[in-house]
């Protein structure tokens, strides 16, 4: 064993231990890593391919501007001119458009079939016959009210011309002078005008119709040379006056076309309120129809009809007291210029919140199973056992999983902007590093925080992988739903961020949204001063990201140190208070009075386990270094449970252990040696009674005596995919061992186990017999020169050979230190202890070195043999 005089290792030493342990694991686990990453490769580049079918799609001809081939000076020479007068609808909306065609401004009109009749529902006699539906000849309706009965009459009497007046030269001014409307639907855009692309649809709104109101007449289309006919069809205007408004409003609720199954359907032009107005006053309030949408087509709004019907109003009100030649024209519609442009549709900002909250999510299960697979090994409390402090443990784990979570990230957005998703081109970048950072700390501390529910690492990986996929699948289908819904109570949306899967969500889904109309109206993505916008979450979610980053890293640590099923004896729920109580445990105790009292039992045992308390409680008195372990009537009860009696693990023992000295302790299955050892670990709190290990109390003071101890406990507790070699640097490191005294330590120690040769000692653990792990433990125990060590049945499952190999091995390393051993082999006890203590039921039964013992007791054997009664 190499020298070490140095005091516990510092910090940073622990930390660099961790460090190096981690990323050899991470060596280790390349595979996996590079599947992890895979992950996100594949859905980014299966969104780039989907996305290059939905270009090709969007690329076709139908989609793109129309052209056509015109053979000017008739040689048979084409000229390939294109334009939006050669588009269809759909390909028009990609043209561009210099000087936009103007329109005459059209009514909608409701068609033939739902337009108003007299029915039952309503009570209104003055409305057409339903015979007219059959001919299609039914009168198209407005209905007005207000103050003035007779003002109204006049007003809407006015609205609609008694004949079409059609002038051949000026056909602009001319339908500007008639009422025109349409049954058609519009489009996003006034480009152009879907009523003078099917002959059917232009109607003149006249009070009568006549045999030859229709009409035929050639317009320009989009004001070029090409012509085209038009029927214009008369249809009746009829106006009805309404007692009152609600009146009005009853009208139109009753007859509404959408969610009316009775096919109760009355549907009018317009209504209009007239209110106060009188010769100096026109007050008019105009109820139209902005629901009519084309569901087969993209579902525009028909707010282009409605500035019509408000000029019918004010120009019927000038007529009507500035008479017959006074006319507020609207001439035509016009839109503004554009630009050519090309259908896009961003697939990965429409999918993206979805495979992206996936593919970010999928970090958590992995660091979830990473610490609960060293939890579920023991692995952590082992680490503990040697000397690592939980502030290294806990920056050293942290930062470590946030530095393989940012690479992953990294890596995630790196190839998503080279193969050019717009969700990562097109938003600020260092808000997505924001974003990013924030949600990945976010998802490690809420890691630690689940990982101190879970002790068995195929349970995390199935919960955490569940919550991955659902998180999602509710993200996408169901939060999405209330995000766009905007009645939905926004405080309730705020509830549903808390999870931090939904705010991640909605951070995507914002990404996504800013991406998408950033690319279909060509500008940029989300910049900080989008963070303003009264729609955008963003802002709300970093703040709630971050604020819950801190509380449940604070609830993660608090809950490792009071639940800890992984890291040791549980503190108490206050355990932070401790600081302010009073500092008196590092003194040795007097004797209590309740010592006293249990005499009367210390009586009747065993003379030399008297002796030994006796020794015990002198020891206590007059405080000496001499003595590395000293226990005084340590105890250990499980409560009862289910109606058993409480079970007595360790009955009061008392022992002193000096320096050099080897103890061993025999006794059968189930006699409490590993409850013992368990308590002298930390591993278990004892129910009363005292310890002290090199004068520091095991119930307060473990941290301090780990740096000077070393554990060999039952169950092999390794890394399988680490090396025996690794295992022992990192222990030694652990135990303050640097540079050349590191390396030599763990050679020596390794030769001394006889793990050394035939390159057993750079194979993985996992690969190891079941002996050689048994070997490795007990260099593991002894690495680092610890004052004390434990060794539980260290030579379990062991050959002869390499049996004498590790006996020497102990041998050699009782020297300096204290040495506690189980064992169920009195060869073994014999060879190696100084002194020897039988451990029957929960108590010593007898104290001494191995040859009184023998001599006491030896020369009898007892064999016990059980067989059935017939044999
Ligand atoms: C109603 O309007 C008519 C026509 O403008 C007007 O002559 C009459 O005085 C108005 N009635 C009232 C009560 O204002
Ligand atoms: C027809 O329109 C032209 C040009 O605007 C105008 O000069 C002419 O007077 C109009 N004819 C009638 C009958 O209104
Ligand atoms: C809706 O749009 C489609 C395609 O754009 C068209 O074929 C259909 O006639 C339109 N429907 C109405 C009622 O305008
Ligand atoms: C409207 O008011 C007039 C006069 O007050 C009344 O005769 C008529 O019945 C009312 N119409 C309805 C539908 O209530
Ligand atoms: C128009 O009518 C509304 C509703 O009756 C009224 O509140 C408002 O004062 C009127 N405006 C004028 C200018 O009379
Ligand atoms: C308004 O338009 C919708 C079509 O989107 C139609 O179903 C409904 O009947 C119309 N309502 C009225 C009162 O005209």
């Amino acid at each position: 064993m190499a020298d070490s005089s140095q005091g516990p290792a510092s910090f940073w030493t622990q930390a660099n231990a961790l460090l190096r342990k981690n990323l050899t694991f991470q060596k280790r686990n390349i595979k996996a890593n590079i599947r992890l990453i895979l992950f996100p490769f594949v859905l980014c580049l299966l969104l780039v391919l989907i996305q290059g079918l939905i270009n090709r799609e969007l690329d076709k001809p139908s989609n793109r501007c129309g052209c056509t081939c015109i053979d000017n000076n008739g040689d048979g020479q084409c000229e390939r001119v294109c334009g939006i007068q050669y588009s269809t609808l759909d390909q028009a909306n990609s043209c561009p458009i210099t000087s936009p065609p103007e329109w005459p401004p059209l009514l909608q009109i409701p068609a033939p079939q739902y337009r108003a009749v007299r029915t039952d529902f309503l009570s209104y006699t003055d409305l057409p016959n339903e015979s007219c539906k059959s001919t299609g000849s039914c009168p198209a309706t407005i209905i007005f009210t207000g103050n003035n009965q007779s003002l109204g009459e006049s007003l809407a009497g006015n609205m609609f011309t008694s004949s079409f007046t059609l002038n051949s030269s000026n056909i602009m001014y001319t339908f500007a002078n008639n009422v025109l409307g349409s049954e058609t639907q519009t489009e996003y855009t006034n480009f152009l005008d879907p009523a003078f692309f099917s002959n059917r649809s232009v109607y003149n709104v006249q009070t009568q119709c006549t045999l030859n109101s229709t009409f035929s007449v050639s317009i320009p289309i989009a004001g070029s040379a090409v012509e085209q006919d038009l029927d214009v069809r008369c249809v009746q205007g009829l106006h009805l006056w309404r007692n009152s408004s609600s009146e009005i409003n009853d009208e139109l609720y009753k007859g509404f076309r959408k969610g009316n199954s009775e096919g109760k359907i009355n549907e009018i032009i317009a209504a209009y309120d007239f209110l106060n107005s009188n010769r100096n006053n026109f007050n008019v309030s105009i109820w139209y129809n902005s629901t009519y949408k084309n569901d087969t087509g993209n579902g525009p709004l028909a707010l282009m009809r409605i500035p019509r019907s408000v000029n019918l109003a004010s120009n019927a009100f000038l007529q009507s007291f500035l008479g017959a030649p006074t006319q507020m024209l609207f001439e035509f519609v016009k839109e503004m210029p554009k630009p050519e442009t090309q259908l896009r549709l961003d697939l990965s900002s429409l999918l993206g919140p979805l495979f992206f909250t996936w593919v970010i999510l999928q970090l958590f299960p992995v660091v979830l199973t990473s610490l609960v697979y060293e939890k579920q090994q023991n692995l952590r409390i082992m680490m503990k056992m040697h000397g690592l402090g939980d502030g290294p443990y806990w920056m050293i784990s942290y930062t470590y999983f946030l530095f393989i979570s940012s690479i992953y990230m990294l890596c995630f957005v790196v190839f998503g902007s080279v193969i050019g998703l717009k969700f990562f081109t097109l938003n600020e970048y260092s808000i997505q590093f924001v974003f990013y950072f924030i949600y990945i700390n976010l998802q490690i501390s809420l890691a630690f925080l689940v990982a101190a529910i879970f002790s068995n690492v195929k349970t995390a990986a199935v919960i955490g992988y569940i919550m991955v996929f659902g998180t999602g699948l509710l993200g996408g289908f169901l939060f999405q739903f209330f995000l766009q819904d905007a009645s939905f109570p926004r405080g309730w949306i705020i509830v549903m961020e808390l999870y931090p899967g939904f705010s991640l969500y909605r951070g995507l889904y914002e990404f996504s949204q800013y991406a998408f109309t950033g690319n279909f109206m060509g500008t940029d993505g989300m910049r900080w001063k989008n963070l303003n916008d009264g729609k955008n979450g963003m802002r709300e979610i970093l703040i709630i990201m971050f604020v819950e980053w801190l509380v449940v890293l604070f609830f993660a640590y608090y809950l490792d140190q009071v639940v800890a099923s992984g890291s040791g004896v549980r503190r108490s729920p206050l355990f932070f208070l401790k600081k302010f109580q009073k500092k008196s445990m590092s003194s040795f105790r007097k004797p209590s009075l309740q010592t006293q009292g249990s005499k009367v039992f210390v009586e009747m045992e065993k003379s030399d386990v008297v002796q030994e308390r006796e020794k015990v409680e002198q020891l206590l008195l007059e405080p000496s270094t001499s003595h590395a372990i000293i226990c005084d009537n340590l105890k250990k009860v499980y409560p009862g449970m289910d109606g058993n009696p409480e079970k007595f693990a360790v009955r009061g023992m008392s022992l002193a252990l000096p320096h050099g000295e080897c103890f061993g302790m025999l006794g059968p299955n189930g006699a409490g040696k590993t409850s013992f050892i368990n308590m002298m670990i930390g591993l278990v709190k004892p129910t009363s009674g005292m310890a002290y290990v090199q004068g520091l109390d095991i119930q307060t003071h473990m941290d301090g005596i780990y740096a000077n101890m070393g554990v060999c406990p039952q169950h092999d507790l390794l890394w399988e995919t680490l090396t025996g070699r690794e295992h022992l640097l990192f222990y030694g490191r652990l135990k303050n061992l640097k540079g050349v005294a590191l390396t030599q330590a763990v050679e020596e120690s390794l030769k001394s186990v006889n793990l050394f040769h035939g390159g057993v000692a750079d194979k993985q653990a996992g690969k190891y017999s079941g002996g050689m792990k048994r070997r490795l433990s007990v260099a593991i125990s002894l690495i680092g020169d610890p004052k004390v060590v434990y060794m539980d049945e260290p030579s379990t499952g062991l050959d002869p050979a390499s049996r004498n190999n590790l006996w020497s091995v102990v041998k050699r390393a009782k020297q300096n230190r204290a040495i506690i051993l189980t064992t169920h082999s009195m060869e073994e006890a014999e060879h190696l202890c100084d002194r020897l203590g039988i451990f029957v039921d929960g108590s010593l039964q007898c104290i001494g070195n191995p040859k009184e013992l023998k001599a006491r007791y030896g020369g009898t054997y007892v064999f016990t043999m059980t067989t059935s009664s017939n044999h």
